[in-house]
């Protein structure tokens, strides 16, 4: 017999009132999860196939899981809770960068000299070359020295290292230490936009829903300086075509940029030999002690 709205009701007092943790803030999530999911199945009323069907599509998400490749995160990132997530921790303060996913391709990268060349595979002879530099500051624009800036990008034709065996380990990523004056550079190649992992379930999902899996052209920065808030970001290409519709809801506006065009004749102080793509990337840092009182307000809560 079906449960009444009634029935519904009282199951959903019971569970809730069986959530005896010790620790206090597990039994608020896992209670809210309860009155959330519960309140999923009163709306949507699945038949038992369907619900089955979840549970095994879940599964599957778990089996595909490997050390190199993490279908969940993908999962969290193609329905825009990892950027959800990534909002109402990452409070926005007034000039500062903001900060964006890391999605599921980082990995440590090697320690590598401001100048370095990160393109050691086999796109450093086809790609277009690329400088990517900036300053890291506070959001006063004074330079944090010795900065960690932590790079990770695919390539010119949308791989990144741990995808392809035709690229080292390690290729297209770099720990940077800023200089004396905040300042960061590498030379690179032009990423290509490139599509999520489509060959498990959640590829399957995206299918099913009409979506497709492209992400926008990006490198990918973690950076970190003493007494300040790490962040995690993106900058985007300008002009991609996906900028519209990134397949992980990640793209906001003051991280895109147009790489410039520049001729041999600027070549030679970067290093290069003939004409190249320059990104440039400011990354503003906000003061620990301000992140602490940002991250104090919840967000939609008047200051
Ligand atoms: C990435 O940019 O590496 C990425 C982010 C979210 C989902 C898939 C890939
Ligand atoms: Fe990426």
């Amino acid at each position: 017999m079906a449960h009444t709205d009634a029935e519904l009701d009282r199951l959903l007092d019971e569970v809730l009132a069986s959530v005896r943790a010790g620790d206090a803030r597990l039994a608020e999530v896992v209670r809210a999860a309860v009155v959330h999911l519960h309140a999923f199945v009163r709306e949507v009323r699945p038949t038992e196939q369907e619900w089955l069907a979840g549970l095994a599509f879940l599964a599957r998400t778990g089996q595909t899981c490997t050390p190199r490749r993490d279908e969940f995160i993908l999962l969290s990132d193609m329905l825009g809770l990892t950027s959800a997530v990534d909002e109402v921790n990452y409070a926005a303060v007034e000039g500062a960068t903001p900060s964006s996913v890391e999605g599921p391709f980082h990995s440590p990268a090697p320690a590598r000299e401001n100048g370095a060349w990160v393109a050691d595979g086999p796109e450093r002879e086809r790609a277009e070359p690329m400088v990517v530099h900036g300053r890291v500051t506070d959001t006063d624009g004074a330079p944090l020295a010795g900065a960690t800036v932590d790079v990770w990008q695919a390539d010119d034709v949308g791989h990144y290292d741990t995808q392809d065996a035709d690229q080292p380990d390690g290729n297209l990523r770099a720990l940077l230490t800023t200089d004396a004056d905040g300042r960061y550079w590498f030379r690179s190649v032009l990423p290509a936009s490139y599509p999520v992992p489509t060959d498990g379930p959640v590829g399957g999902l995206l299918t099913a829903l009409g979506r497709h899996p492209m992400r926008p052209a990006h490198v990918h920065l973690r950076v970190e300086a003493d007494g300040h808030r790490p962040i995690t970001t993106h900058v985007f290409v300008a002009g991609d075509p996906y900028l519209g519709s990134d397949a992980a809801f990640a793209v906001k506006d003051a991280l895109v940029v147009a790489p410039r065009r520049r001729t041999a004749d600027d070549a030679a102080g970067w290093r290069l030999g003939g004409p190249f793509l320059e990104l440039a990337f400011d990354v503003r840092l906000v003061a620990a002690t301000v992140a602490d009182e940002a991250a104090a307000v919840p967000a939609g809560v008047a200051r």
